[in-house]
């Protein structure tokens, strides 16, 4: 979609084209062909061009409406309001995490932000929810479109600009905001280089008031001294770190865990263990599994210490305890009984206690779960958990109970 096509998609004419394409799609979507549920985009795409000729306003108006479906996920009902790019949605950080971030920002009370590279404006959306005075800047024109649509379609004050936030003089702001374009960057892998703007942008950006959004594979060797790093997780699944320059930040290292729940978090500070020897106990009654956030953060001692546990193995984060406690920072298991390491004795062993539908969790150990459930081949009545690790170097197989 360029700039035109988008420009056009706001006007009175592009807006009813908007809300047809919306019709025509949710009438075909779930429909019922050769007995899948599906949504035959052909038909809607030709609906849509009976209604509007030219091919790319068309074209423009159905991706803006499948792309708001799909960003449902991201930014719930605000999404059926917004507009999006493929690539903008993307990279758009998620509502539920960029709300965090805002709020923490609009803490500090700074008189105003600049996000550098604002994309879509899922993070720029938030700091001006969060009560900020807001400007975004992007070197990309639709993307800049997008995000001030997005700011006017959510009733949201703010400012956009083309501009290279390199170039930009940030005097006038309280706190910079940035969301480096990255490649590489994803999982485990953390690669500073080829970021856009570049790392070492980062590097002078956080002698400023401000906070970075990176990828949650950083080393820790990497953060500057006084920097606060947060790794943050939703639902489970580790998003991102912040890094907050050190006139915002509060610790050195942080873990937040955002659920349906609300979020908490936990900090070094919260660790008796930091920087001492990793407490290592006898397997207690009940297994803690520790969330990614808090792993990342190397705080796993810190919730460790949350349950008057220790780890079962100094480099493997699974913690335990004799005592039995929800926490929002470990999943936690009721330790039923060991089982045999070795294959086919686990086999007889859960043979023998009727087991069929099972869970398999694993660290430290090289076994695909899948391929285990395969053989094991179990065909009983019972439900179960197992949890496969290494203790000091040797495997052990722990029979668990979610609790
Ligand atoms: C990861 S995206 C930002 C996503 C955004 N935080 C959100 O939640 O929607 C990074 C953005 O930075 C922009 N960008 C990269 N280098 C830039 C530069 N030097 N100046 C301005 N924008 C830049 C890219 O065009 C891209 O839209």
């Amino acid at each position: 979609m360029d700039l035109d096509t988008f420009t056009w998609l706001l006007t009175d004419d592009g807006q009813r084209l908007l809300e047809r394409a919306a019709h025509l799609y949710a009438d075909d979507h779930g429909r019922n062909v050769g007995g899948k549920q599906r949504t035959d985009l052909l038909a809607v795409a030709a609906a849509v061009r009976k209604v509007e000729p030219d091919a790319e306003r068309a074209a423009a108006a159905l991706t803006q409406v499948q792309l708001r479906v799909k960003a449902v996920a991201k930014f719930g009902e605000d999404a059926l309001k917004m507009y999006f790019t493929p690539d903008g949605l993307e990279q758009a950080t998620r509502h539920r995490v960029a709300t965090h971030r805002a709020a923490r920002l609009a803490a500090a009370r700074p008189s105003s932000v600049v996000d550098l590279g604002c994309g879509i404006g899922g993070d720029l959306i938030a700091f001006s929810r969060a009560g900020l005075t807001t400007a975004g800047v992007d070197l990309d024109p639709v993307r800049v479109a997008v995000a001030q649509a997005n700011l006017d379609a959510l009733g949201l004050g703010g400012a956009t600009m083309v501009a290279d936030s390199t170039q930009l003089d940030l005097a006038g702001f309280g706190a910079a905001f940035a969301d480096p374009a990255r490649r590489g960057a994803r999982g485990r892998v953390f690669d500073e280089t080829g970021w856009t703007p570049p790392w070492s942008f980062v590097l002078d950006l956080l002698r400023r008031t401000s906070v970075v959004k990176v990828a949650p594979g950083i080393g820790h060797d990497l953060v500057p001294e006084g920097v606060e790093a947060e790794w943050v997780s939703d639902d489970g699944e580790v998003k991102e770190a912040s890094l907050w320059s050190p006139d915002l930040a509060t610790a050195r290292k942080r873990a937040t865990v955002i659920s349906g729940e609300g979020l908490v978090s936990i900090t070094d500070e919260d660790d008796p263990h930091q920087g001492k020897e990793r407490p290592v106990v006898e397997l207690g009654k009940h297994l803690y599994e520790p969330d990614g956030a808090v792993i990342r953060a190397g705080l796993v001692t810190a919730v460790a210490a949350g349950v008057d546990g220790g780890l079962l193995d100094p480099h493997i984060a699974y913690v335990t305890s004799d005592l039995s406690f929800r926490s929002p920072f470990m999943k936690s298991y009721y330790v039923i009984e060991e089982l045999p390491y070795r294959e086919k004795q686990l086999k007889a062993a859960l043979v023998e206690r009727n087991i069929g539908p099972i869970t398999i969790k694993k660290r430290g150990v090289d076994i695909v779960p899948e391929q285990l459930r395969k053989r094991l081949a179990l065909t009983g009545d019972v439900e179960a958990t197992i949890v496969l690790t290494r203790v000091a170097g040797v495997g052990r197989v722990l029979h668990v109970r979610p609790f």
